[in-house]
């Protein structure tokens, strides 16, 4: 087990990876918010299958969260998160302060569109260009040949893909699967702020929305999967702010033709607002 090199600056980030990549390696780049559990881990593992050299950035976006949301209680655990990384012989973790990433007089931002209109955006109409911006740095300041981010983020890593390709970012953008408890819940740094009650009924999220799959495997019209799939969530004490099926990579509205699709849902249990997503491919 080797400690990472630990960067807090990006000048010392560059360098380290400027001497790797003269040496011919191939690097990975994993950025995170910290607070690391298996989902996390999982992305590491990709990353160290696909290239020489793996960077996880740990770093609280503060851009991307609105002034009501859990920014100051968001979970940090620097030691603990290392100590993980360690144990997976992790290269280098870049733990940048909001300083670094946001010097006195910054004043630069990253506006997408595209599949960052609705879902998420309804409710957090700040958060996409919060992680454009911070995924943009961080990518120019570790400059890697690809990047691994989650499903379990979808809407999240379609933006990515979608900015990096207009912004001609010569970054190869890779998604990963989403890991799961093992009652289906999706892993999260969120799912922590559950109370033991809450987090019995968590369950249900996943379960509605394979529910919802079979229910469209086997003829029914869209608009009452998703209607049925709603009404079990609120009977199950969530606050639901989406369920909803879109085209799966551009996530655009879809027609009859659309094959390849995406059901995603965000729901509250009491105060903790959870997401989750899933494949549907249409039977031809
Ligand atoms: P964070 O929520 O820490 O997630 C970091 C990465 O882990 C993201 O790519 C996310 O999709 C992935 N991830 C989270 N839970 C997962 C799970 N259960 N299975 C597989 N992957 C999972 O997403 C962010 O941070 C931030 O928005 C960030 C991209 C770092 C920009 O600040």
């Amino acid at each position: 087990m080797t400690r990472p090199r630990i960067f807090e600056t990006i000048a010392g980030l560059r360098a380290d990876v400027e001497a790797a990549r003269r040496s011919g390696r191939r690097i990975a780049m994993v950025p995170t918010m910290g607070a690391l559990h298996e989902g996390h881990l999982s992305l590491v593992r990709a990353a160290q299958a696909k290239a020489d050299l793996v960077i996880v950035s740990i770093f609280v976006n503060p851009t991307q969260f609105a002034p009501n949301e859990d920014f100051d209680a968001y979970p940090r655990d620097n030691d603990s998160d290392i100590a993980k990384l360690s144990e997976l012989g992790v290269d280098a973790v870049f733990l940048p302060t909001v300083g670094e990433m946001y010097p006195k007089g910054f004043a630069t931002g990253v506006s997408v569109g595209g599949p960052s209109q609705g879902l998420e955006s309804v409710t957090r109409p700040h958060f996409f260009n919060g992680v454009a911006l911070v995924v943009t740095k961080l990518l120019l300041a570790a400059l890697p040949d690809l990047a691994i981010f989650g499903e379990k983020d979808y809407q999240q890593l379609c933006v990515i893909r979608q900015f990096v390709r207009d912004l001609n970012i010569p970054i190869e953008i890779e998604g990963a699967p989403t890991v799961r408890e093992d009652d289906g819940l999706a892993m999260s740094s969120r799912n922590r702020y559950l109370g033991p009650d809450d987090r019995k009924r968590a369950a249900l999220l996943p379960a509605v929305l394979r529910e919802t799959l079979q229910a469209l495997d086997a003829g029914t019209p869209v608009a009452d999967a998703l209607d049925r799939g709603r009404s079990r969530l609120t009977d199950g004490g969530f606050e639901v702010d989406y369920l909803e099926l879109r085209t799966a990579d551009t996530l655009a509205p879809f027609d009859d033709a659309t094959r390849e699709l995406r059901l995603l849902v965000a729901a509250k249990l009491g105060a903790t607002r959870l997401i989750d997503n899933i494949p549907w491919s249409r039977a031809s």
